[in-house]
């Protein structure tokens, strides 16, 4: 069989726990192809180890692989050692920008048997994309007179029609596949003007490229108040970077939680792997314990075997997950790779 190169990176916390479990299940759906993993220990012990986050190096042969399976990255809280972003931006952010991941697909369901703390959640079946590498992440910003009472700083969104349009597009070629062919562009186009301009811009001229979906557009605040009210009113969502990380965990919340959520870091020009994660982070909280959930995890080898072409075996894990969820109801809790088990056991 063909083989397919897959890096993969546990990274920290429960990333370490979940990821192993997303292997089993990867181990045990049936697929014509053989997957050939590197592993590659990166994140916050090999920092304070070495002061390595992401050598060159390591970046270049990671390159070279077909697609990308990471877990989390992130230490714990308030560590003197680990000023915060240097994991997050050197290690994953270099990650997304370097391998032009410019579509952050996280799609949301409330599958049949995932409890929402919705009242009447009704039937939620949405996907936001996500822009990945512009926005407020670019680190384009700075500070001034530092810790003192005259401090100023700045962090500057960065929104190229380039950038945009590409992504519109991306979000536009999804809806148009999408049985209902909605896309709801989200943003603060009252306020950040500028920014606002230009999505709202691209969004209705591409939008003159896909007659067949239906469009709306709501600034992000009321946007929240929909997805809490009537969440099933939403099927495609595009977004800018940090308001779609935002959105993202509130539509976790809405639809089982936080440990059932996938994500696609995705460059639909193909020419560099895409990476595959749960969108939850390292959660220091319950690290080491066997407490997390790795249904992301795992739902994440969902979306990269679809990225890959192979849907069959994509929906043969959907359709585990989906059964499993169904029968944790009267279960006691179980350990993270309990449920790795139970998962791949239904796939064996
Ligand atoms: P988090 O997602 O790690 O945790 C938020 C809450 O959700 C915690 O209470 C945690 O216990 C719970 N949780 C998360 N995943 C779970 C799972 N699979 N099963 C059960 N419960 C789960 O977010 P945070 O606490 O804001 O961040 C912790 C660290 O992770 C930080 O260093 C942050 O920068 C990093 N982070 C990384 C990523 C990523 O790698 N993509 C995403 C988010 C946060
Ligand atoms: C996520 C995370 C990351 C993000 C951080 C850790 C850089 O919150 O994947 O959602 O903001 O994109
Ligand atoms: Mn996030």
């Amino acid at each position: 069989p063909a083989t397919v190169r897959l890096a993969v990176i546990p990274g920290d916390g429960i990333g370490q726990e979940v990821t192993p479990e997303a292997l089993k299940v990867l181990e045990a759906v049936s697929v014509p192809v053989k997957f050939e993993q590197t592993h590659y220990e990166l994140g916050a012990e090999r920092y304070l180890a070495t002061g390595e986050v992401l050598p060159d190096s390591v970046l270049a042969e990671i390159r070279e692989h077909d697609a990308i399976l990471l877990g989390a990255v992130g230490g714990k809280p308030n560590d003197p050692h680990l000023p915060p972003g240097i994991l997050e931006r050197g290690l994953l952010l270099r990650l997304r920008f370097e391998l032009d991941h410019y579509v952050n697909l996280r799609p949301s369901r409330l599958f049949p048997g995932s409890v929402s703390p919705l009242a009447e959640p009704g039937e939620v079946d949405f996907v936001v994309v996500r822009e990945g590498t512009e926005g407020p992440y670019t680190g384009n910003g700075g500070a001034l007179r530092v810790g003192t009472p005259a401090e100023v700083a700045t962090e500057v969104s960065v929104n190229t029609a380039f950038g945009v349009e590409r992504v519109v597009r991306d979000a536009f070629a999804r809806a148009s596949k999408r049985p209902r062919k909605k896309l709801t562009l989200v943003h603060k186009t009252n306020v950040l003007v500028h920014a606002g301009s230009v999505w709202w811009r691209l969004f209705e001229a591409v939008g003159r490229e896909f007659p067949d979906v239906e469009t709306d557009y709501m600034h992000i605040d009321a946007a929240m108040i929909h997805m809490t009210v009537n969440p099933a009113r939403f099927d495609v969502i595009v977004t800018d970077n940090l308001f779609g990380d935002i959105i993202t965990d509130l539509a976790a919340a809405i639809t089982g939680g936080i440990g059932l959520a996938a994500s696609g870091n995705v460059n639909p020009d193909r020419t560099t792997p895409s990476m595959f994660e749960p969108v939850h982070g390292s959660a220091p909280d319950i690290a080491g314990q066997q407490k997390a959930d790795p249904t992301a995890a795992i739902l994440s080898t969902a979306l990269l075997l679809e990225h890959l072409g192979y849907d069959g075996a994509a929906a043969a894990v959907e359709g585990a997950v989906l059964a499993d969820l169904t029968e944790r109801q009267g279960a006691g809790e179980r350990l993270t790779s309990e449920v790795g088990d139970a998962i791949a056991a239904r796939l064996s």
